[in-house]
C-alpha cells in the first residue's frame, strides 16, 4: 500500500507538470504533443495503480487511525481519502473517455489504445469539462491532504508520516 501510494503520487505529479508545461509551447509543436502524450500515459498509469490500490485496500485490514485524534479529525481524514480515491480513479477515466469520444487513440508510452466507441463531440466536451473541474479539486484536496500530513509531522509530532514511508 505504501509503494502504491507514492507511485500514484509520482504518476499524478508527472501528469500535472506535463499538462501545465504545454502552455509554454505553441499548438501543433512536437514538444507540446510529446508533453500531452506524457500527460495521458502518466494518467493511465495512475488508473492502473489505483485499481491495484483499491483491490489491496478492500482485501486486507487497514491500520487504525493514529491515537489522539478527535472524531472530527478522523472523519475529515476519511472523507478526504475517499475523495482522493474518487478523483484518482475518475480523472483518468474522464480523460480517456474525452479522447475516445473525440475519435482519438489514447497513447501509453509509445503504444496506442483505441476504444471501440463511436465519436460524440458533445459527450467528449462534457467529459473534458468535468476533467478540468476535477483538476481544480485535485489541486485543492491533494494540497489539503499534504498539508495535513505536514501538520501531523511538525505540529502534532505523532510520526504519522513515518508509517507511510
Ligand atoms: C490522474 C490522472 C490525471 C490528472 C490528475 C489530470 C489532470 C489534468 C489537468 C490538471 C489538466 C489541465 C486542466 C486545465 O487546463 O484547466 C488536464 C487536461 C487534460 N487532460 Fe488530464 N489528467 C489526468 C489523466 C488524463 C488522461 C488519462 C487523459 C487522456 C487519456 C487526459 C487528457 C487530458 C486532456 C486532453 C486535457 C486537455 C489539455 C488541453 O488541451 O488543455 N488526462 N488534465
Ligand atoms: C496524488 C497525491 C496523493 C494521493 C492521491 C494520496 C492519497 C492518499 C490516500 C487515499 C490515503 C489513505 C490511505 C488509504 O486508505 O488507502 C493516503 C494516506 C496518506 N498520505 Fe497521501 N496521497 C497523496 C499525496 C500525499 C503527499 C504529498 C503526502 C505527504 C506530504 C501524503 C501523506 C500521506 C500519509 C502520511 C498518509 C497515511 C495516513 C495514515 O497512515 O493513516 N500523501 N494518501
Amino acid at each position: 500500500m505504501r509503494a502504491l501510494h507514492w507511485l500514484v503520487f509520482l504518476g499524478a505529479a508527472i501528469a500535472v507538470v506535463a499538462v501545465e508545461l504545454t502552455d509554454f509551447f505553441p499548438k501543433g509543436s512536437a514538444t507540446r504533443s510529446a508533453l500531452m502524450n506524457l500527460h495521458k500515459s502518466a494518467g493511465l498509469s495512475v488508473l492502473a495503480l489505483m485499481v491495484l490500490r483499491l483491490l489491496a485496500r478492500v482485501s486486507q485490514p487497514v491500520p487504525a487511525p493514529p491515537p489522539g485524534g478527535s472524531r472530527l479529525m478522523e472523519r475529515a481524514a476519511g472523507a478526504t481519502h475517499l475523495l482522493l480515491y474518487v478523483l484518482m480513479l475518475g480523472m483518468p477515466v474522464l480523460g480517456v473517455l474525452a479522447s475516445a469520444w473525440r475519435g482519438r487513440a489514447v497513447p501509453f508510452f509509445g503504444l496506442e489504445w483505441t476504444l471501440p466507441i463511436a465519436q460524440n463531440k458533445a459527450l467528449s466536451d462534457l467529459a473534458m469539462d468535468l476533467h478540468r473541474t476535477g483538476a481544480t479539486f485535485v489541486y485543492i484536496f491533494v494540497g489539503l491532504h499534504a498539508a495535513a500530513a505536514l501538520w501531523h509531522q511538525f505540529v502534532l509530532k505523532d510520526r504519522l508520516l513515518r508509517r507511510m514511508l
